[in-house]
């Protein structure tokens, strides 16, 4: 496995690489790697015969200076892991690298960017926008992977690589979870092990809300997993949203076409986990 720090370098290579023939897939992450990602580089390998994985935690994409300074940084365990699951070569560019001068550029995502993540997170998905582009520029890969933990994410990606015409497949793979049904999340280690066990309360509400599915309206199914969720001391809801996969604007009725996803982000102590499940229609 080759470990680049300079986008030229890793560029050049690429592209020897493509002329050659090979399939280039690409995961994205920002480090802290667990099961998720590997999951995301497992798919890569089946797909790709090269399979990059990035790791930078982009700052344009936290608006909470605190959070920024507390994400999990551990690139000591993270790469040895990416050797052993067969990883080809992984960017590990500074923040110079990445950002030589201020990005100033301002993407526009229509409604998808006003609600959730984006309404509680302002900039977040712009500061995405301009990651994800420079690093499409950069590793110009065949397939790009996400998880669909950060659903809001992958839909939001999904336009930005339309809008900008990149030749890039992008493939979304399931949640991994926990044995106990939290999702796999790079901030699960910041969790007290009282509010860990707490956690699993988000999974399981959300799970016995799609079982419920519509024998009660969206409004009430959305108060009762908040509810639910509240009572527990150690959570706080910052939003349960039950969205149209492809607008993300919230449904008012079961009736409504199309598939719908629950959303949820919920504050366990100072750490915030996002989660999400998808309703039978
Ligand atoms: O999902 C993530 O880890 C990040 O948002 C991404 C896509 C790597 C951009 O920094």
């Amino acid at each position: 496995m080759e470990v680049f720090h300079h986008r030229r370098e890793i560029n050049q290579h690429i592209t020897s690489l493509k002329k050659e023939g090979k399939a280039i897939g690409f995961v994205p992450t920002m480090g802290a790697l667990h099961d998720g990602h590997i999951s995301l580089v497992h798919a890569s390998k089946q797909q790709n015969d090269i399979t990059v994985v990035s790791i930078f935690v982009n700052p344009t994409q936290f608006n909470n200076k605190e959070d920024l300074a507390k994400y999990p940084r551990t690139l000591q365990t993270d790469l040895p892991l990416l050797e052993k699951e067969g990883c080809d070569m992984v960017f590990v560019p500074d923040e110079k690298e990445m950002y030589p001068e201020p990005d100033l550029r301002v993407f526009s995502f229509g409604n998808l960017d006003k609600v959730m993540e984006g309404k509680y997170r302002p900039g977040h998905f712009n500061g995405i926008a301009q990651v994800v582009t420079k690093l499409i520029d950069i590793i110009s890969p065949h397939r790009a992977y996400f998880g669909f933990k950060d659903f809001q994410q992958l839909i939001v990606i999904k336009k930005l690589i339309d809008d900008c015409q990149y030749p890039v497949e992008i493939v979304s793979c399931p949640i991994v979870r926990e044995a106990d049904g939290l999702a796999m999340s790079s901030r699960n280690i910041r969790l007290s092990p009282e509010e860990r066990k707490h956690a699993a309360l988000i999974p399981k509400t959300l799970l016995r809300a799609k079982q419920t599915g519509t024998s009660v309206s969206p409004a009430r199914l959305k108060k009762a997993v908040t509810d639910t969720i509240n009572k527990d001391p150690h959570l706080q809801v910052e939003y349960f949203e039950i969205v149209d996969d492809k607008t993300l604007q919230p449904v008012n009725s079961w009736d409504q076409t199309g598939v719908k996803v629950g959303c949820i982000a919920v504050y366990a102590g100072n750490v915030r986990l996002i989660d999400n499940i998808t309703f039978n229609s």
